[in-house]
């Protein structure tokens, strides 16, 4: 059987590498390595003098991405580019990357396959685990803290605010009612018999009913939307001129933030933008992958 860590596959990779126009010498930022797969198309562009610098705030993705990205390296042999891992949130980029050094970058927001399929992270309702949620593991509340201890008031702010839910109050009302809340499987159940499954969806078919309280509660848990504002607003000043971002979001709270930005970056001057419109997977590439169904990448290139 495939190990399902050698299955992934990365969203949008030949658009991404387009974008990004690799070129041997240069310094790029893969802000989300995870498993790695956009960072090692990369890595093979890179000659000697290319330097990739890797983020990522999930220890367990860092430790995979490590033996793989290790693994590229030894098989380019002598002529290996340089490369720096960093386990940490991308908002502090800006710590570690030299003000006008970087001739890319590169984002694709959201959980991993790793972090999705491991019941044991606590993301997901198709299986039973704690509810965890958190990409750091080493820091920060977990998802069942915060469902826990916070007021019903806040908690249908929350799902309201990052999970679209027009039926927030409701939900967080169950939600409360159903305390103490500790397992996937059992905010799952309590979501459902509280609110009627979603209207069947044309494009994505079933929705389960505690899909909008499961994202909005990862929103939150892993402050998603403010790293993405973050990083953002860091980026202008990393880049060298006609260096180029390109970032993947998967749903449209994270598309907003980047759409907003590269409008007034191009307005300051900052960006050209390169995707008039957003650039989505063929069919090709969402029947093998139904994970890239969502994806929007958007690229600019710097001034
Ligand atoms: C969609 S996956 C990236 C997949 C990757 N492009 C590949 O080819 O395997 C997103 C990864 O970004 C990481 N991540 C998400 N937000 C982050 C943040 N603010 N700082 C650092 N890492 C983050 C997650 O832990 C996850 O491993």
């Amino acid at each position: 059987m495939t190990n399902p860590k050698e299955r992934h596959v990365p969203v949008l990779f030949q658009e991404s590498m387009d974008f990004l126009r690799v070129r041997p010498n240069g310094t790029y930022a893969d802000c989300t390595v995870g498993l790695a797969g956009h960072s090692e198309g990369i890595l093979r562009r890179l000659g000697p003098e290319g330097h990739l610098i890797g983020f990522d705030r999930d220890p367990q993705a860092m430790a995979l991405a490590k033996v793989r990205l290790g693994r590229v390296l030894n098989e380019i042999g002598s002529e290996e580019p340089a490369i720096t891992l960093i386990g940490e949130a991308f908002s502090s980029i800006a710590k570690h990357v030299k003000p006008g050094s970087l001739d890319g970058l590169l984002a694709d927001f959201g959980v991993s396959s790793l972090q999705f399929d491991e019941a044991q992270r606590g993301f997901s309702f198709q299986a039973d685990g704690p509810l965890d949620m958190r990409m750091d593991t080493r820091s920060g509340p977990t998802a069942a803290q915060v469902v826990n201890e916070i007021s019903e008031h806040e908690l249908a702010n929350l799902i309201y605010e990052n999970g679209d839910e027009r039926r927030s109050r409701t939900v967080a009302r169950a939600i409360v009612r159903g305390r103490p809340v500790t397992t996937t499987g059992q905010l799952a159940r309590i979501v459902a018999s509280a609110v009627p499954a979603m209207k069947h969806d044309k494009k994505h078919g079933h929705i389960h009913p505690a899909t909008r309280t499961f994202q909005a509660l990862r929103i939150y848990v892993n402050r998603e939307l403010d790293e993405i504002r973050d990083l953002l607003e860091a980026a202008p000043g990393l880049f060298k001129p006609s260096g180029r971002l390109v970032v993947i979001s998967f749903h449209s709270l994270e598309d907003r933030i980047a759409k907003d930005s590269l409008r007034d970056g191009t307005q300051k001057g900052i960006w050209e933008v390169l995707t008039r419109k957003p650039v989505t997977a063929g069919e090709e590439e969402t029947d093998r992958n139904p994970r890239s169904r969502s994806a929007k990448l958007r690229a600019a290139e710097r001034k």
